[in-house]
């Protein structure tokens, strides 16, 4: 079966997709600098599917270290690039370090890709490059915003840099898949979020708390326009975002593209709000959670959720897993990582 690559790979997302793509049979290779995951989440991996994935460290701005690995794996047919940094508000303060690690990174893989006789390209990218859409449910024609902060900037430029490549190099074929807000943990719970400090999502945020780590969720402003006031969100549970990019994967290497270079939202094409989230939480963890409402946090979206037509007809792929089965997830998962 065809050898995968996938950066970040001990990632939060890049470990779901591991499990999905073992389980479609890939030989998977792992690359990670560790920076923001841990190594014990190749056990967990392993633990799920039964087959160890090769890993190797590797920290994709040391250019010729990128240049041996791929001489060493030659017969790579596909990378899943989820390596990056990804919290917005550290990119505000650290625009260097986001522009550095999030797009030489990405000009040294496409550069290796170029070498090969063929190579299908599947990028991380995200809602944010839409900004606050003006038209709901977002389809991947609306208009590309200018970015709130240098972290989705840097998905926007990602997504420019591959376009411009995929024109020239028709060897490459590449799909940016634009997430909504991933959440949840596979129902082992041997594999999940694992935020390094103060979470700044949502979902970690209130399972911390409800465990006990973190005093009380501040919920960020109650008087925006929407049926409670608070902001709405797509949740979409990490394992059906995981199975989409093996989807997506597959559609490169078997030729199914309609051109060599396709963008797709992955949503649940449901928006809830942040009260939701909670009760959605509370109903099924059967914990009352301890927050407040405080003032709104800068750069938030007051809506955001996806128009997801074109994944369904394209890749024939839907979300099956719901809020609820998020919420599930990420408190068995919060309980097992605090040994509860
Ligand atoms: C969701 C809602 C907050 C924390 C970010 C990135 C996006 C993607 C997903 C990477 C908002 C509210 C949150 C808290 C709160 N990341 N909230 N109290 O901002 O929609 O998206 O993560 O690709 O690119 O921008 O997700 O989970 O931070 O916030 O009230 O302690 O929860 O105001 O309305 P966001 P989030």
């Amino acid at each position: 079966m065809d050898k995968i690559l996938v950066t970040g790979g001990l990632g939060f997302i890049g470990s779901h997709t591991v499990v999905e793509l073992q389980n479609e049979g890939y030989e998977v290779v792992i690359v990670d600098n560790l920076s923001n995951s841990s190594i014990d989440v190749l056990e967990g991996i392993t633990s799920i599917t039964g087959k160890k994935p090769l890993f190797e460290k590797l920290d994709l701005k040391d250019k010729e270290p990128v240049e041996d690995f791929f001489k060493k794996h030659n017969n790579i047919k596909g990378v899943i690039h989820f390596a990056a940094s990804k919290a917005v508000g550290e990119s505000v303060q650290e625009p260097l370090l986001y522009y550095e690690n999030n797009i030489s990174t990405l000009v040294y893989i496409l550069k290796e890709l170029k070498k090969l006789p063929s190579a299908s390209f599947i990028f991380s990218s995200s809602c944010t490059v839409y900004g606050q859409a003006d038209e709901l449910p977002i389809t991947e024609n609306a208009p590309v915003k200018l970015a709130e902060s240098p972290y989705g900037n840097t998905k926007q430029i990602g997504e420019e840099i591959i376009r411009d490549t995929c024109k020239v190099i028709p060897t490459i074929k590449a799909i940016a898949l634009r997430y909504f807000n991933p959440v949840g943990s596979h129902e082992s719970a041997k594999i999940g979020e694992l935020p390094i400090g103060v979470p700044q999502n949502l979902v970690p945020f209130i399972t911390q708390t409800a465990i006990g780590i973190r005093e009380q969720l501040s919920v960020f402003g109650n008087d925006y326009p929407t049926p409670d006031g608070t902001c709405i969100r797509d949740y979409i549970h990490v394992v059906d975002l995981a199975k989409a990019h093996v989807i997506a994967l597959k559609r490169l290497l078997e030729n199914k593209h309609k051109s060599n270079y396709e963008t797709f939202n992955l949503g649940t094409g449901k928006g809830s709000s942040v009260l939701e989230v909670i009760h959605s939480f509370e109903k099924v963890s059967g914990e009352k959670l301890n927050y407040k409402i405080v003032g709104r946090r800068e750069g938030d979206v007051i809506s955001a959720y996806a128009d997801t037509k074109k994944a369904n007809d394209e890749l024939g792929w839907k979300s099956e897993l719901t809020l609820d089965d998020a919420m599930r997830s990420a408190w068995k998962w919060e309980q097992v990582v605090r040994g509860k």
